[in-house]
């Protein structure tokens, strides 16, 4: 294959981009415009299509064919996880199977209960309504919504003043999938509303190596599969990161190893970008480092961490503490985060159980 100057150069850039940090590579939370396209190419059609999940996809083929045979719309469904785990992309096989539209939307676009009527009166009998971050929709919005899915009606308030008077509007009854990331920041009221509630989990290397399979053949590159299980193993349970890690590994095997995937080019891309074999980057790295280094092994309060390492603490809430959970590099206690044995392995720092409470 030709490989021009520019594009050469361009690879280059991105890697080097990466290296000094200035954004963080397995940022689940971050899809920019060019990773959107490639994502939406990548995105599983169907629920036959759509890897892993195994015990939400067989919950759900039971309720759609229920909900078929009955001749119903689906319940509504809340979809709960950190990002990247495939919320979207199910709630769009969910709508394939019933053969409905979706119409899409999120907490934070919806401003005014006002901004619901057009979206609702639209929408046809069992149609999706599809609400991401719906976590974050304001509590008049939410308190709109309420009639709407328990009786598929709305009231809304015409006129103003001593005129002013309320109308009750019937909508065709209609399937509202809500996307979290947030369960916990949901109302009762809200959480209550609905009918199904799926928790998504981090996929396991088998999983995330099929979807790299099937993710390099929509895009054209040959693979092995051990390179695929390479890259699984240092996506952190995340299919977006997948396609990241993926792209990133293609783009340097185009430009020093002839287009081919294999698992020295693999290892050599990915260490470039500052992705360790056990997912960890830059930012968890020094996560960790900050509660032992800084708070004695913890507990540590997500507070004092964030202040220290000048990070959000919402975003080491939702994409950095999440997996290092899962993997046991560190533990919850009611009075903060404790680093687990397996984190100074990991850092190589000596570990002295007295620290550790
Ligand atoms: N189960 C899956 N099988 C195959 N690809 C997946 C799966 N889940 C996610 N993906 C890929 O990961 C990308 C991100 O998933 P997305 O649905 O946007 O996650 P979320 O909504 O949970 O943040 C999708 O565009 C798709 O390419
Ligand atoms: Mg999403």
């Amino acid at each position: 294959m030709e490989i021009s100057d520019n594009y050469f150069q361009s690879v280059i850039c991105n890697l080097q981009s990466i290296v000094m940090n200035e954004e963080r590579v397995v940022d689940q939370l971050r899809e920019d415009e060019d990773e959107k396209i490639i994502n939406l190419s990548l995105r599983p059609q169907n629920l036959r299509e759509f890897i892993g999940q195994k015990s939400i996809v067989s919950s759900l083929d039971i309720a759609i064919e229920a909900s078929k045979r009955r001749d119903e719309p689906l319940e509504h469904l809340l979809l709960s996880g950190p990002p990247g785990l495939g919320k979207t992309s199910l709630a769009y096989c969910i709508a394939k199977e019933r053969i409905a539209k979706v119409t899409a939307t999120s907490g934070p676009a919806i401003e005014r209960a006002g901004d619901l009527v057009g979206i609702l009166t639209n929408l046809e009998k069992g149609d999706v309504l599809f609400i991401d971050e719906i976590h974050r929709l304001s509590k008049v919005v939410e308190e709109f919504l309420y009639p709407a899915m328990e009786n598929f009606q709305i009231d809304f308030v015409i006129d103003k003043g001593p005129y002013a008077k309320s109308v009750k509007f019937n909508l065709k009854p209609f399937t509202l999938i809500g996307a979290t990331t947030r369960k916990g920041l949901l109302s009762a009221p809200l959480r209550g509303r609905f009918g199904l509630f799926f928790d998504f989990d981090f996929y396991d290397s088998q999983s995330l190596s099929l979807i790299i399979k099937r993710n390099a053949q929509l895009l054209n590159v040959e693979i092995d599969n051990q390179s695929c299980l390479e890259i699984a193993s240092r996506s952190r349970g995340t299919p977006r990161l997948c396609n990241r890690l993926l792209k990133r590994v293609r783009d340097y095997a185009q430009v020093v190893g002839e287009g081919i995937i294999n698992l020295e080019v693999t290892k050599t891309s990915l260490a470039q970008i500052g992705v360790d074999a056990q997912g960890l980057d830059d930012l968890d790295r020094k996560y960790l480092k900050s509660i032992i280094e800084l708070h004695r092994g913890g507990p540590a309060g997500i507070e004092a961490i964030a202040a220290s390492l000048g990070e959000d603490k919402g975003t080491l809430e939702d994409v950095v503490e999440p997996f290092l959970l899962k993997k046991g590099f560190i533990l919850r206690s009611p009075r903060g985060r404790i680093a687990a044995q397996k984190s100074y392995l990991h850092l190589n720092i000596p570990y002295k159980d007295a620290v550790v409470q």
